[in-house]
């Protein structure tokens, strides 16, 4: 067996790293010449400048998206006892985050045209139990907010907005993570803003609510008292070098984004007429911002082989929904219960796609898919 050469890779961040190594230097040698090392000004510049390019109010930096969601959840005072919905077509710690607080995640299906959260099927299960929603604005495509808020204004459902794929997207005009009551940021380095190590950040539009956050992510710790505890908080800080290393690529963010939004124009013109299903297009007032480009087909698994075969790069995510893991028997989750979810893991193939992706490597890409096709 020889291995195939890699042609066009899923993801390659190297690329990235030599256009600013000595920007992250010159940030670490800031950080390391400073002595602060947690909760200095390179995490409170970082707060003021993601707040302001993402379009939110606040923003508290957290140790990672997993845990800015728990923080989120916490400060809305959810608990054991308590359900909260979540999408089963997503990364799971979009789930685990309800679970590490006691409470139940309550999976609900996802819309097939947009693979987020389906505002119907959120009405249809929700109970007394349910306290809060977190649509995920997965691949970084924006999630039915109108139609969610509205489900959740209802029904009096708090909402955390899961935007670990979501740097810049927008919905409606409006930018995640200021809709809901939080948005929680991943900083994860495959991310759209990637740290160099686990990071994350919870944003939101309400100073009382940021402030909780605050002290939760702080052990508890009364603002500005080093020991005067107001809460069982958590040690969940965002430490110095990373904000470091994130305010130096913050400002690359837009073009980068920039950059993914043209080779997802690329790959619809390449793709074009063939029997997949591609990422839905903007509608009024969105902003995409593709952190994955990720085509449905009822061929997915052939088609895979195929291009692996040819050395480009491609994945699943995510090819179990979260009603059917192993980690979550014991919620009794059976095949057939959310079908959109079961399909989408099913038909889902994820192509190459990162900001540094030079167009004709698209389109050596879209080469093989369309021969796929014509042999299939
Ligand atoms: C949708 C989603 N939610 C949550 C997370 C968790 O973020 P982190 O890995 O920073 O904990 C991720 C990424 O890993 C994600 O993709």
């Amino acid at each position: 067996l020889t291995a195939t050469k890699t042609i066009v890779p899923l993801l390659d961040l190297k690329d990235q790293y030599a256009s600013l190594r000595e920007d992250l230097f010159a940030a670490a040698q800031r950080v390391l010449d400073s002595g602060r090392f947690i909760l200095g000004d390179e995490g409170a510049q970082l707060e003021q400048e993601f707040a302001a390019a993402q379009g939110t109010q606040f923003c508290a930096g957290i140790s990672s998206g997993t845990q800015a969601l728990e923080v989120a959840l916490e400060a809305l005072g959810v608990g054991p006892g308590d359900e909260v919905a979540v999408p089963s077509f997503t990364f799971i710690a979009t789930a685990t985050a309800v679970s590490a607080l006691g409470a139940t995640p309550l999976f609900v299906d996802v819309h097939p045209n947009t693979l987020t959260l389906d505002a119907g099927d959120l009405k249809k299960r929700i109970s007394a139990k349910t306290k809060a929603v977190i649509p995920v604005h997965l691949y970084g495509h924006p999630a039915d907010m109108d139609g969610i808020m509205g489900v959740a204004h209802a029904a009096g459902l708090k909402v955390v907005e899961d935007c670990a794929q979501a740097h810049l997207t927008r919905s409606r005009g409006r930018a995640v993570g200021s809709i809901g009551d939080f948005g929680a940021f991943s900083f994860y380095p495959s991310k759209n803003l990637g740290a160099i190590g686990d990071a994350g950040a919870l944003t939101s539009s309400d100073a009382a609510l940021d402030e909780q956050a605050r002290v939760i992510r702080n052990v508890g710790r009364s603002p500005g008292r080093q020991y005067e505890h107001v809460a069982i908080g958590r040690n969940y800080r965002l430490d110095e070098m990373q904000a470091a290393f994130l305010r130096v690529k913050l400002r690359h963010l837009e073009d980068w984004t920039n950059k993914r939004r043209a080779i997802a124009d690329r790959y619809r013109t390449g793709l074009a007429g063939l029997p997949v299903r591609l990422p839905r297009a903007d509608q009024e007032g969105d902003r995409s911002v593709y952190h994955l480009f990720t085509l449905q087909t009822d061929k997915r698994d052939a088609l895979s082989e195929k291009l692996k075969g040819e050395g480009i790069g491609c994945a699943v995510y995510y090819p179990t929904p979260l009603h059917l893991q192993a980690a979550y028997r014991h919620l009794n989750g059976k095949p057939g219960d959310l079908p959109a979810s079961e399909r989408a893991s099913r038909e889902a193939l994820s192509l190459p796609m990162f900001p540094e992706l030079p167009l004709d490597k698209v389109d050596i890409v879209c080469s093989a898919v369309r021969d796929f096709y014509k042999t299939a």
